[in-house]
């Protein structure tokens, strides 16, 4: 059956001149029948060069969203029409634009993971795998981030140099992590190496064997001569590369790190997308494009 779905996509994908991007927290059936997965930064290169004419966006509503503003003159739809990042929305952009008056020599930068709308009130965008580099290569000290504090605090623990104020906010999944679950699962496996998301509170982190984005952890595992590891973000992760890496071992850090959203597309959907019957097309005005490509476009060129 899932085989069947799969062939019936591929040939779709070709009669419809569609490109399948897909986050790496997507199940299996969707990442094999897409033409590049990866996390949120490499999505965003990614969009750039597709050469087709129509891309379906298999995660959350931002990603499809920040895809259209890299490439206005497609066709962009998300697989799955409510599945959204709950940490997107969590601020207005009306309170950014206060917090910008209260504090005027601070530049503002917006995860990615955050709408068009606070990205057009916003100076530059990060990615988990880009943010160090990128806040680090901003020429001024003074840095508001938004949303996510964890994210944020990691940050500057890392450029103590950078003055870094935090606006409350944060994913939902990855801080429901606990010290204690951390502590357990290193006492369930002692010789494996825990590999935790920035995402997760510095309680988690600070029993880290390793700290990175979603790539850094799926690369770290890879090369690692270690044959054990917890992996400390969603929990697809661990799935994956326990299929990529069958002669490792591989355990979640906790059963709370499934992320309800990203788990929403199905194979149905992207089948659906892909004859016309389902999914959403992305909407934006040339106005929104324009006042939020500009931060996209700077997290671009200083992650460079
Ligand atoms: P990355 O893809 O940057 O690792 O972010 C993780 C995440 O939570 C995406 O929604
Ligand atoms: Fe949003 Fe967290 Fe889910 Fe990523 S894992 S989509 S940040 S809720």
């Amino acid at each position: 059956m899932i085989k069947d779905l799969q062939e019936q996509i591929i040939k779709l994908k070709q009669e419809k001149d569609f490109y399948i991007l897909a986050h790496s927290y997507q199940a299996k059936e969707i990442v094999e029948v897409a033409d590049f997965t990866g996390d949120s930064f490499q999505l965003s290169l990614a969009a750039q060069k597709v050469p087709n004419k129509n891309i379906l966006l298999c995660g959350v509503h931002f990603m499809a969203e920040t895809v259209k503003m890299l490439s206005p003159e497609k066709n962009v739809y998300l697989a799955n029409p409510i599945a959204g990042c709950p940490m997107a929305e969590q601020l207005e952009p009306e309170m950014i634009e206060y917090l910008k008056k209260q504090n005027p020599d601070y530049t503002v930068v917006a995860y990615i993971n955050t709408t068009a709308n606070l990205k057009s009130v916003s100076d530059v965008c990060v990615t988990s795998s880009s943010a160090v580099k990128i806040v680090n290569n901003i020429e001024n000290n003074n840095i508001l981030f938004i949303p996510d504090c964890n994210l944020g605090d990691y940050i500057s623990k890392q450029l103590p140099h950078k003055n870094i104020k935090l606006v409350q906010g944060g994913c939902p999944v990855h801080a429901a992590v606990t010290e204690q679950d951390i502590i357990n699962a290193k006492a369930a496996h002692p010789n494996a190496k825990a590999l935790v998301h920035p995402e997760c509170t510095p309680a988690v982190l600070k029993h880290a064997d390793y700290i990175g984005s979603t790539s850094g952890i799926v690369e770290y595992a890879m090369k690692s001569d270690c044959r054990e590891f917890i992996i400390g973000t969603e929990m697809s992760i661990a799935e994956h590369l326990q299929y990529a890496c069958p002669e490792k071992d591989f355990y979640i850090l906790s059963k709370k790190i499934l992320c309800p959203n990203m788990k929403l597309t199905t194979l149905v959907d992207v089948f659906k997308t892909l004859n016309g019957t389902g999914g959403l097309e992305i909407q934006m005005s040339d106005e929104t494009i324009a006042k939020a490509r500009v931060c996209v476009d700077e997290m671009i060129r200083l992650g460079k």
